[in-house]
Parts: C-alpha cells; sequence; structure tokens
C-alpha cells in the first residue's frame, strides 16, 4: 500500500439507521430518476421547489458552452420565493430567523417580519437610485440585516455583492471599483471576540478619494460607535426604513438575471467576482439544503455557522433555507465568547436539529475538550454537515460521537464559490457514511477524477476533480472577464471539435477509492484554505512586494493543525533595510501591513527572512521547496533549481 493509500484507507461505516431512513427526505430513488433524464430532473426541481411567475419551457441551453442559461424562458422573483410566498401560504408567523448577538442580545424574525422588513429596505433601495441591474455592495456583521439587505438587493432585481467584514479597506474598495457599485449598505460596527469592531471607518477609507461610482451609503446601528458621516452620501438604516413605504410588490425577473457577484481567491493577484444567476442557482440552493440536511421546515431548526461573506452563507444561511421556509438560527460572534461552550449553548436554546459547520471549528473544539459540549443538551440535533475543507476522519469521528451523541449522520459536502451548491455529499438516510470521504455525486451532478491527458484515473487512484455536465448553480461568468472565466475553468479539458463537451476544472486534487467514493485532497493551484477560507498566495506575495521594505515574495500554505493550512512568507528585504531592521522587527511590520492591505485572515503566521529564493532556470519560485521548509520536512528534490545551493543559504539563514 502507498503513503496515501494508508492515509486514506477508512474502514468504519455507518449505515443509515432504518428508523431514519424510514422518513427521510431523500430516498435512493432520486438517484435513479436523476440517472434516467437528468435535465428531467432539475426541470422537476426547480417546478417543486420554486414559484415561477412564468413557467419556463427550456431547462437547459448549453449551445454556447461554457457559458449556461438555465431554465432560460422562466421567469420569477428571488425575493418573492424566499419570503412572501410562505407568508402567502400561511406561514407568516414561522421564526424565519433566531438571532442572537454575541452579547446575548436576541431577536426573533417570522417570515411575515423579515418580509415587512425587506419591502421597506427595497422601497429605501429605489429612494436612493438602485435600479435592475445596479450593483449594491454589502459590508456587515452577522446581523439580520445582513440578510434583509441580500434579500431587498434581489427584489428589485439588482446584484449584491457582499464583503465579509474581515476584509480591510483596500479590499473592500478593489470589490466596489470591480463591481461599480452604486450603494454600500454597512454598520457602525459589530461584536467579535467581546468588543465591537468598527466597519463604517473602512468604507470611509475605501471610499475617501471620491473617485467611486458609490453614490450612498446606508450605515446600520449596530453598536454603539461614534461615525464619521459625510454629508449627501450617508444614511442611517433605520431613517430610510422608517420613511419608506410597507409596501413593495415583487417584480419578475428573467431566470438568468444576474443575482450576485461574490468575489473569491484565484492564482492571480486579483480576486474574481464569481458571477451567480437567480432561477438555477436558487433551486440547486433549495434542492441541496432539503435533501443533504433532511429539512423538515415545519419542525427543524437549521443552523449554519458561516458568515453571510462567504459562499456558504449565500446558500445556506440566505438562499437555500429562506426559500425552503425553514427556521434557523444565526449567531453574530465567536464560538468562544463569552465562554468556550457558547455555540452548545445556543443549540440548547434554540433546539437546533442540523448543524453545518467547518472541519476547523471541530478541530477546535476538539482541542478545547468534550467538557464544554457536555454542559448542554445537544440531543435536538438529528443531523451535521461538514463544509471548507477535507475533514480528517478522526475529527469527522468526534463530530458524530461527542457533538452527535454517536447516532447522528455527519454529511462532508464539497462544493466552491463557482459551483453556488452543494455537488458531492453524502444523503442522509440513503448512504452509508464514510469517515473523511465526501463520498458520492448528488442526484443530477456528474464528477469524475481525470488525469493529465483528460482519462478518468478510475478507482483507486489520484488526479484531478472535474464536473462533466453542466449543472443549475454553476457560475455564469467571472465579472467582466469572460476570457479569464474559460481560461480558468474550462480550457484544460475541452475537447477539440466538440465545444459542449467541455468540463469544469474545479482546482482540487482528488481521489476514488475501491467503492467510486470521491476522496478531496485540496486544491492543486496556488490557492490555500485557511480555517475554511480561500487565500491566494499570489494576492499575498503582491501585498507583501507592495511594500517598501520588501525586495522580494514568495508564500506557501503549510499544513498546520488547527487551520488546515498556514500562511508562511518567505521575503527578501532590500538591502538598506537588512542592515537598519532586525528580522523579527521586519517580520512583525510585514504581518502587520498584510493584514491592513486584505484582511485579518490573510495575516502570515510566520514571516521568514532569507536572502535567496529558489528559483527554476526560467525563474519561477519553487513553492514545493518552500513548503518543505515551512513544514520542517527533509528538503525534496533540487536538480531543477538554477542554483542549487539556494536552499542551504536558506536553511541556514533560518537556522
Ligand atoms: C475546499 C466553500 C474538501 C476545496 C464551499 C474547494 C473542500 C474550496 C470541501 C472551495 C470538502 C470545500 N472537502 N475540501 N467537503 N468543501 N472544500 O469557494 O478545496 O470558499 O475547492 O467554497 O474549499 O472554497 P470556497
Amino acid at each position: 500500500m502507498s503513503d496515501i493509500d494508508s492515509l486514506l484507507h477508512e474502514d468504519r461505516r455507518f449505515a443509515p439507521d432504518p428508523d431514519f431512513a424510514a422518513q427521510a427526505v431523500a430516498g435512493s430513488e432520486l438517484y435513479d430518476r436523476a440517472k434516467a433524464d437528468r435535465l428531467g430532473f432539475w426541470a422537476d426541481q426547480a417546478r417543486e421547489l420554486l414559484h415561477w411567475s412564468t413557467p419556463f419551457t427550456q431547462t437547459l441551453d448549453w449551445n454556447n458552452a461554457p457559458f449556461a442559461r438555465w431554465f432560460a424562458d422562466g421567469r420569477l422573483n428571488v425575493s418573492y420565493n424566499c419570503l412572501d410566498r410562505h407568508v402567502e401560504a400561511g406561514q407568516g408567523d414561522r421564526v424565519a430567523i433566531h438571532w442572537e448577538g454575541e452579547p446575548g442580545d436576541s431577536r426573533s424574525l417570522t417570515y411575515a417580519e423579515l418580509t415587512a422588513e425587506v419591502k421597506r429596505a427595497a422601497n429605501a433601495l429605489t429612494s436612493l437610485g438602485v435600479r435592475h441591474g445596479d450593483r449594491v455592495a454589502i459590508y456587515l456583521p452577522m446581523i439580520p440585516e445582513a440578510v434583509v439587505a441580500m434579500l431587498a438587493v434581489a427584489r428589485l432585481g439588482a446584484v449584491h455583492s457582499v464583503v465579509f467584514g474581515g476584509f480591510s479597506a483596500e479590499s473592500l474598495r478593489s470589490r466596489i471599483d470591480d463591481a461599480n457599485a452604486k450603494v454600500v449598505i454597512t454598520a457602525d460596527g459589530g461584536w467579535r471576540k467581546g468588543k465591537v469592531f468598527p466597519l463604517k471607518p473602512a468604507v470611509d477609507a475605501a471610499l475617501a478619494d471620491g473617485k467611486t461610482s458609490v453614490e450612498s451609503v446606508l450605515v446600520v446601528k449596530r453598536g454603539e460607535n461614534v461615525v464619521d458621516w459625510t454629508d449627501g452620501r450617508d444614511r442611517w438604516w433605520h431613517d430610510e426604513l422608517a420613511a419608506a413605504a410597507a409596501e413593495h410588490e415583487a417584480q419578475p425577473f428573467e431566470a438568468e438575471n444576474p443575482l450576485f457577484i461574490l468575489y473569491t481567491s484565484g492564482t492571480t493577484g486579483k480576486p474574481k467576482g464569481i458571477l451567480h444567476t437567480s432561477g438555477g442557482y436558487l433551486t440547486q440552493a433549495a434542492f441541496t439544503h432539503k435533501a443533504v440536511f433532511d429539512l423538515k421546515p415545519e419542525t427543524d431548526v437549521f443552523w449554519c455557522t458561516a458568515d453571510v461573506g462567504w459562499v456558504t452563507g449565500h446558500s445556506y444561511v440566505v438562499y437555500g433555507p429562506l426559500a425552503n421556509g425553514a427556521t434557523q438560527v444565526m449567531y453574530e460572534g465567536t464560538p468562544d465568547t463569552p465562554h468556550p461552550g457558547r455555540w452548545w449553548e445556543l443549540i440548547e436554546k434554540y433546539k437546533v436539529s442540523i448543524l453545518y459547520t467547518a472541519p476547523t471549528a471541530i478541530r477546535t473544539f476538539m482541542k478545547l475538550g468534550r467538557e464544554h459540549p457536555q454542559k448542554f443538551d445537544l440531543s435536538s440535533l438529528r443531523v451535521l454537515g461538514s463544509v471548507g475543507e477535507p475533514i480528517n476522519p478522526e475529527a469527522w469521528i468526534w463530530y458524530r460521537d461527542i457533538i452527535g451523541g454517536g447516532k447522528t449522520p455527519v454529511v462532508d459536502t464539497w462544493w466552491q464559490t463557482e459551483t453556488g451548491a452543494i455537488m458531492v455529499s453524502a444523503l442522509p438516510g440513503v448512504t452509508t457514511t464514510k469517515p473523511g470521504s465526501a463520498q458520492v455525486p448528488l442526484p443530477g451532478i456528474s464528477v469524475d477524477v481525470l488525469d493529465e491527458n483528460a482519462k478518468p484515473v478510475g478507482l483507486g487512484s489520484g488526479g484531478l476533480l472535474v464536473v462533466t455536465e453542466p449543472w443549475p448553480a454553476m457560475l455564469r461568468g467571472i465579472w467582466g472577464d469572460p476570457e479569464r472565466f474559460i481560461e480558468t475553468y474550462w480550457e484544460k479539458f475541452d475537447f477539440e471539435g466538440s465545444p459542449n463537451r467541455r468540463m469544469y476544472l474545479a482546482g482540487d486534487g482528488a481521489r476514488l477509492d475501491e467503492d467510486g467514493d470521491v476522496w478531496v485532497l485540496g486544491r492543486v493551484d496556488d490557492v490555500m484554505n485557511v480555517s475554511g477560507h480561500r487565500l491566494s498566495t499570489m494576492e499575498i506575495e503582491s501585498a507583501l512586494v507592495s511594500h517598501p521594505i520588501v525586495a522580494e515574495a514568495a508564500v506557501v500554505g503549510a499544513s498546520d493543525e488547527n487551520t488546515g493550512q498556514a500562511v508562511v512568507a518567505f521575503v527578501i528585504l532590500r538591502a538598506k533595510q537588512a542592515e537598519a531592521q532586525t528580522s523579527e522587527e521586519a517580520s512583525a511590520i510585514l504581518r502587520a501591513w498584510v493584514a491592513e492591505q486584505i484582511g485579518a485572515i490573510a495575516r502570515p503566521r510566520q514571516i521568514l527572512i532569507v536572502s535567496e529564493l529558489p528559483k527554476t532556470r526560467s525563474g519561477k519560485i519553487m513553492r514545493r521547496l518552500l513548503r518543505d521548509v515551512a513544514e520542517g520536512r527533509e528538503i525534496g528534490d533540487t536538480t531543477t533549481l538554477a542554483d542549487t545551493s539556494v536552499m542551504s543559504v536558506i536553511t541556514d539563514t533560518l537556522k
């Protein structure tokens, strides 16, 4: 057995509990139906799960591949689908969101209340000039207004671009500029780790030079922060909503109407604006939310712990749960504030039945110890989900045993910002689960693992994960950059002469085991995965070299037992600086600089000041060797280096 085989060998199996299976939402017939008629299957889902103002007659148009059109002649309003129709169906009194602030304040909003707020917000945005197709940037903490803002933008047929509150003014600025946003919705601050962190100053800084497309800034009052005010541009959210009319009738838009842009890291320095549209995205978000989590909207309480700044928050805090009329928990703060059992306390308080979180959180809780969850009654939990990075079998088992009481199915869900919704996962009540493997493509989804020559690797081997058929929630492009869209995802496996046989390159390495189950091994490109967040090595490198003391920089993702990967940077200082500053000083300055340029999530764990970087004869940095250094391993093959002594120079300096 090779190393990788023994690493991935896993004998533990958990067959579905018969009682659970008897009542499960999903059954194995879904796979049969989708296999017999994949497009018919998706058309059924679209009709069953959504309300169409104009029914579609065509399911998929793939003639202009890789630019897909799903349900293209149908019309719908996404916000109506997530709100009004539930109220009209008599479910207005059902709680949509049980929101809990970090300091302990809380609010529960019913579907009727949420609908009413979204209507007012839509009217307020209209009076600020937001029209169909306009872009609105949202830079908010995890408060109900984030959901209201997204749905209000969607209601107008406008496009939201949510920027995670942890990103810096610089990052916000580049996203606002790229999307040409007309309005920014932000807050005076939000609670995190027992303190209010400010957001408005970052917006002010981002817009400071006045050279911006932004006409108005709407500010939600969350903290008690004093904020600077630009008259004529800034307005309080509560004032605007109070002044707005209460009624707002949602107009239907084309199924392919853009719904949102979400920026994510790619292999170059510039984040890509991933574009999603309405009908296909909402269909798959709703279907997966229902089938993968066995959702029973009348009785379940769902909790996805992701921030709405990431795609997981878009699909499984906002669109999936609300399209399905679910009740969910939304929490503002950090898991360990004010005590390490905060999440478990919330599960007990709201009787959460479905929990969806990331392996990095699970590993942190494992470290903290089982005594924290064991102080609370977690017996309401019946399905557990994982997303964002590979989950190691130990964490999977701990999750099932300690959080799930040894009885709950655990679903490990593989997907990406680009795929819009879950693609590969077990189905609770149907699949016999296997710790560590994401397992099988969902009904209606086709994936494979190919070698460099586009040949399927078959069972027992590893290669590149691809999606072989278009899917409803697939990205429709990169905002403003169709070339990059094609190059990044569709060029590696396009088949000359049959353009609609193109396959989508996910950027992940994967392996099929002897049962055909998918094991996702991690990125094969220059994208790192830190605590389940995507970061680009190139983006951090550009930030580093933009600092005057830096001559050259190389960044690698080194494996880290808590965060999955961690950012480690190798930096050559400019000659003068190298004399003037100690390595410790330079490294402290640069760690802070990266946090300021991109956001705290990108701050390197470690910056190593070196005098050389390993390069090939063509000048390409050999990150593989740097990763060996960062992970404290013996240095691999150096024969392709232009100067083979470089690695010993580096290891000597670091000693
Ligand atoms: C990784 C998050 C292994 C993968 C939804 C992918 C995973 C990237 C899993 C997308 C999983 C996500 N097992 N790896 N279950 N889920 N990934 O765009 O490398 O933030 O390409 O979307 O996360 O990250 P993104």
